[in-house]
């Protein structure tokens, strides 16, 4: 405990020191959530603050193509991962020349990135998409085929809400894709009246089997409009663990799926970047300028 009062205090000054804001996805753990995060959200959010920043360095408590698309949207700032390894399944199943050999075989078909990918995808991609937006991106292209990557299931259950049919890459979130309908099933039998919200990472059986689905801030809207419920969040662990903490009159069933990724960062690593002003994220001007047009038009959705 006592450590993690100093390694606060000092992150605390090292902010006012260089100007700092450090920016934290929904998956952190709530030291870092609740305690030093001047900025929290899903990848929705995160993106348009990072753009809105006047903060000197942008500190990204989330994972590499988070930083990668802060950086991108505000290439004046100095972005700082705490942890470089921090990556993410999805964003590794993919290269930009996958994407023109999909292009190759579907000419004229928009391609549509979800933001977990590299710079590389974003700026061989037509439009970026978030879990928050997906919906409203794709339905903006007019088309009645869109070659959504890399998620296949967050792909799947746009095409069954919209319609449109999606060309999909056969990528999944490794936290998402181990749910199960009878995982939900089981806490259902366990729980009566228990409210099921699932992330569009998970497998389209699985959204079916729950009462909502959204992205990480759509499932904080959805859990304050039932304050007082019992909710089962399909989702990453500390997001229960936050929410609990914001909304303590309502209860909710945890099972455990762990993004090790997100896990990487911690208070002391967050200390250690600002210290030293590590580990920087760059990208070559080319590549960001042609992925910031992909995620500016999603902003503009
Ligand atoms: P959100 O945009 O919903 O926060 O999702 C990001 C993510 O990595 C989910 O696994
Ligand atoms: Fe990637 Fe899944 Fe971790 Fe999100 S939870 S960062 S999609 S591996």
């Amino acid at each position: 405990w006592d450590t993690f009062v100093e390694d606060i205090r000092a992150i605390e000054a090292l902010k006012r020191e260089r100007n700092a804001v450090i920016l934290a996805h929904n998956y952190q753990t709530p030291e870092i959530f609740h305690c030093v995060a001047d900025i929290r959200g899903d990848s929705l959010a995160l993106a348009r603050e990072a753009q809105e920043t006047d903060a000197d360095v942008i500190v990204m408590a989330g994972v590499h193509f988070m930083a990668e698309t802060a950086k991108m949207l505000n290439p004046a700032s100095t972005v700082l991962i705490p942890d470089m390894q921090a990556g993410c399944s999805l964003a590794d199943s993919i290269t930009g020349r996958d994407v023109r050999l999909l292009r190759e075989r579907h000419p004229g078909v928009p391609v549509v990135s979800y933001v977990n990918t590299s710079a590389e995808v974003k700026a061989e991609s037509d439009m970026c998409c978030t879990s928050g937006n997906a919906k409203r991106v794709v339905e903006s292209l007019g088309t009645d085929r869109v070659i959504m990557i890399p998620d296949e299931y967050l792909a799947r259950n746009i095409e069954a809400e919209t319609g449109i049919k999606m060309i999909t890459w056969a990528g999944h979130c490794e936290v998402h894709e181990r749910f199960t309908p009878d995982e939900i099933a089981r806490m259902r039998a366990d729980n009566p009246g228990l409210v099921v919200i699932a992330h569009p990472e998970c497998p389209p059986e699985v959204v079916a089997a729950s009462d909502f689905s959204g992205s990480t801030a759509m499932m904080d809207d959805f859990v304050r409009e039932r304050s007082g419920s019992r909710i089962l969040l399909v989702t990453e662990c500390s997001m229960s663990d936050n929410l609990a903490i914001k909304y303590p009159q309502t209860s909710f069933v945890r099972p455990c799926n762990m993004c090790p990724h997100m896990k990487r960062i911690t208070l002391a690593n967050i200390r250690h970047a600002l210290e030293t002003m590590t580990h920087e994220v760059t990208l070559d001007p080319e590549l960001s300028s042609r992925g910031r047009r992909a995620v500016e038009r999603m902003l503009a959705v």
